[in-house]
């Protein structure tokens, strides 16, 4: 059973997909503990329904931005995960917390990476007529969104779609690739060293099936 920590800041939807794969039968990760950097975050409560440890690590009860990140590591380190899983997290790690768990630090982000990283993706997408969209798994690394790609889904984007349906499109496609992922790395059909991505045939295959993306390796 691969041990994870979820980080999550806000609703938690990616969160509840990954809850769910966890308690199937079949499950091959656990869920050692939720942090958020907010109080309000709602996939809090979401956890504690579900049991797991939750620790709420606020920016306003530091001094410093150093200080807040540390904390931030500190209690990461403390659940010993083998994985470290950002599901809406929104801070940019340190470069202490990156190098400390380097190639086991996931993230996902509503775009097709490189496309769009940062902030306001959906908007963007329309902006540029985009047809199509989707998200991205990446290993994180201490850029912005610049990680290795993991996998990716894909999104048809409607015509006259707005950008609140857009996202709803495209979170529907994040809850499947994300468990999936995280299932993967479990069962070592996807391994990461060096800042790699390794993929198993098998692995590749179940892709196809479930029209993911995986990029192409030598
Ligand atoms: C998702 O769209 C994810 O791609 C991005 O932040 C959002 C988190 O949503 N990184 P939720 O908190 O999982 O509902």
């Amino acid at each position: 059973m691969l041990s994870i920590v979820v980080l999550i800041s806000g609703s938690g939807t990616n969160l509840k997909a990954l809850i769910e794969a966890a308690e199937l039968e079949s499950a091959q990760f656990v869920i050692k503990a939720v942090i958020s950097n907010s109080p309000n975050a709602a996939g809090l409560a979401l956890a504690h329904n579900h049991k797991i440890a939750t620790t709420v690590i606020e920016r306003s009860s530091f001094g410093t931005l150093k200080e807040h990140k540390d904390a931030v590591l500190a209690s990461v380190e403390s659940y010993r995960p083998e994985l470290v899983v950002l599901a809406g997290f929104m801070m940019v790690l340190h470069e202490s917390f990156v190098n400390a768990f380097a190639g086991r630090i996931i993230n996902i982000h509503p775009s097709l990476l490189p496309l769009y990283p940062g902030l306001h993706t959906h908007e963007r997408a329309l902006a540029d007529r985009a047809k199509i969209h989707g998200c991205t798994v990446h290993i994180v690394d201490t850029g912005v969104d610049t990680g290795a790609i993991v996998a990716q889904a894909k999104v048809d984007v409607p015509s006259d779609v707005t950008p609140e349906t857009l996202k709803s499109l495209v979170q529907k496609r994040e809850w499947e690739l994300y468990p999936w992922v995280v299932t993967c790395i479990a069962t070592q059909e996807i391994t990461i060293a060096d800042g790699s991505v390794s993929y198993s045939e098998k692995v590749r295959v179940a892709a196809r099936d479930k029209n993911f993306i995986l990029p192409v390796t030598a």
